[in-house]
């Protein structure tokens, strides 16, 4: 296990509950999770790697300064097409310098892989942009990307330990929902060979399973930090979309057999104050520490839940019952406004103590809620979540917008001096996460208020001014200086992610309708399984 992981048990470290905001004493450092997020390793190497000049994308121009981006486009058209500019953009400079190696390094020019692949060279960026190139059309690039994956992609050979969430996620959502766009068969046999690889995981005598898979000798474990050795919450709750997808494509019901399990156990424990804890032991079932959250750790188990609901075109009433009942609890108890502004914000939970921070991922709830609303036949609770999402929304972008910037930080805490903004330098980073605008993409869908469409142009901007750099995009240190410094790490689900919600928002409606497609964690949209024909099942 890398160092990065060695970290002391947070139980034992855990401050007793004060009543005070957490501010004063500082808490102990928790991995930075939810790997799919990877940051710890992206912060390590800050490359010392001068630009080599003359040697980038040079067609592609340079970066244009905020002020022609802010009046040159004011047209939907035009931004969109700006969005695909950029995919083209860290898309060549992935294949210039680092093609076939999960991410690329915009400033070294060099391949980058993060300790959640495991070692091997498996293109994660490809699988990741799979599907967004298809849906902007860029058809050449596609074929590319298709081309490797059929001569390339295999993961028997990656020594080390893979993530089964970040696999899964990733690699298994990307193939699947570039089969469901296409119905080319050589997708599903490469998501099916790959879930293959990750069934160790599941050998537990609950069926939880593990966060961990060395392919080589067929094995699995979970993270050494996790309490008690504990599985994380969002990771075997982030798995369900796309086992069942592959299931039902292959028409083998091994894959899920695992979720139902899952769904059992979960089902029946015993919940804390109606809270599902971030962590739960895979061999007695009992949950772990009681650390409760909507960021990381935990997250995407609750979006999992409803997009359950809503694949299965609204038949799978238990996930929406425990969906239902998990939320009203956290806002029972974990929804607070801020003193200054009342700004609504989703607080964090360790013990009986209230921690008021919330994380860039956590904003991902607005789309969530968003979605929800959509799909709620009851008027006054389509309008609560409503509200919910656009008060949330807008806090996400106060974060963005007291910045200098105009990104917003990894994390940001509320307590009686700080609104919306991060306190300690460890949480002042970016590394091109897309939760914000995920859930300005899905209201601008729902509600139509222009706000939304520019809130993503002005991160558009931001980005393009910030995180470019001659060798692709990049992570930055620091949003709250515009003299930035970069991690030299372009994430995969900038790809996957931003990219792709951004070009949606500035798209029609039938680009990927949300009432024809749910999205995995990842992006990866999958269709809706009973929509057209077979809705009149039931
Ligand atoms: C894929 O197959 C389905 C079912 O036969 C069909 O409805 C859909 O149009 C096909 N999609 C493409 C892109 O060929
Ligand atoms: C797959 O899903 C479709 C509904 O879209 C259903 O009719 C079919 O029976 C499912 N197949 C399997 C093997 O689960």
């Amino acid at each position: 296990m890398p160092d990065q992981f060695a970290l002391p048990a947070l139980h034992r470290l855990q401050q007793p509950d004060s009543g005070h905001h957490p501010l004063g004493a500082e808490s102990p450092r928790r991995p930075e999770f939810r790997w799919k997020r990877t940051t710890r390793e992206d912060r390590k190497g800050e490359s010392a790697a001068p630009p080599i000049p003359g040697s980038a994308a040079e067609n592609l121009g340079s970066p244009l300064n905020r002020i022609d981006l802010k009046s040159g486009y004011d047209q939907n058209s035009d931004r969109r097409d700006f969005i695909k500019k950029m995919m083209k953009f860290g898309w060549e400079n992935y294949k210039k310098y680092a093609w076939g190696s999960n991410e690329l390094k915009p400033i070294s020019r060099t391949g980058h892989s993060a300790s959640i692949f495991g070692n091997g060279e498996t293109g994660a960026s490809i699988v990741d942009a799979l599907d967004t190139l298809h849906i902007m059309g860029l058809m050449d690039e596609y074929e590319d990307a298709r081309q490797w994956i059929a001569m390339n992609l295999d993961f028997t050979k990656t020594s080390g330990d893979l993530s089964v969430f970040e696999t899964n996620i990733r690699f298994i959502g990307g193939l699947l929902s570039a089969y469901g766009l296409t119905n080319d068969t050589m997708y599903v046999d490469k998501a099916k060979a790959i879930a293959n690889l990750l069934m160790p995981a599941f050998e537990t005598p609950t069926g939880i399973p593990l966060a961990l898979v060395n392919v080589q000798r067929k094995t699995a474990s979970n993270w050494n930090w996790a309490s008690g050795g504990a599985s994380i919450l969002s990771e075997f709750g982030t798995l369900q979309l796309e086992f069942d997808y592959l299931s039902n494509i292959t028409k083998n019901s091994i894959y899920s057999d695992k979720m139902a399990r899952i769904r059992e156990v979960l089902q029946s424990i015993q919940k804390v104050d109606g809270l599902y804890p971030n962590y739960l032991n895979p061999k007695t079932g009992k949950w772990g520490q009681h650390h409760v959250s909507v960021g990381a750790l935990g997250d995407s188990f609750y979006e999992y839940l409803l997009k359950s609901w809503l694949i299965s075109d609204h038949r799978d009433v238990q996930a929406k019952q425990m969906y239902d009942e998990a939320i009203d609890a956290l806002e029972k108890k974990l929804l607070f406004k801020s003193e200054q502004n009342q700004l609504w914000y989703f607080a964090e939970k360790k013990g009986s103590r209230i921690e008021h921070k919330m994380d860039h991922l956590a904003c991902f709830v607005v789309g969530m809620f968003a979605i929800q609303s959509k799909n709620e036949k009851n008027p006054e609770k389509s309008k609560h979540f409503l509200e919910l999402a656009e008060k949330i929304a807008d806090t996400c972008h106060e974060s963005y917008i007291r910045t200098e910037t105009h990104i917003g930080p990894e994390s940001f805490r509320f307590t009686r001096d700080a609104e919306a903004v991060a306190v300690s330098n460890r949480e002042k980073y970016y590394i091109l996460r897309p939760e914000v605008v995920e859930g300005w993409f899905y209201m601008w869908r729902i509600t139509k208020n222009q706000k939304y469409r520019d809130w993503c142009w002005d991160a558009a901007v931001s980005v393009e001014q910030y995180c470019r750099t001659d060798g692709g995009y990049s992570g930055i240190r620091n949003v709250y200086t515009k003299s930035v410094s970069h991690d030299d790490v372009q994430q995969s689900f900038l790809f996957a992610e931003w990219l792709k919600y951004m070009y949606l928002v500035f798209s029609e409606d039938d680009v990927v309708p949300l009432d024809k497609w749910v999205f995995n964690t990842e992006a990866h949209p999958f269709p809706v399984r009973f929509s057209s024909a077979d809705a009149s099942l039931n």
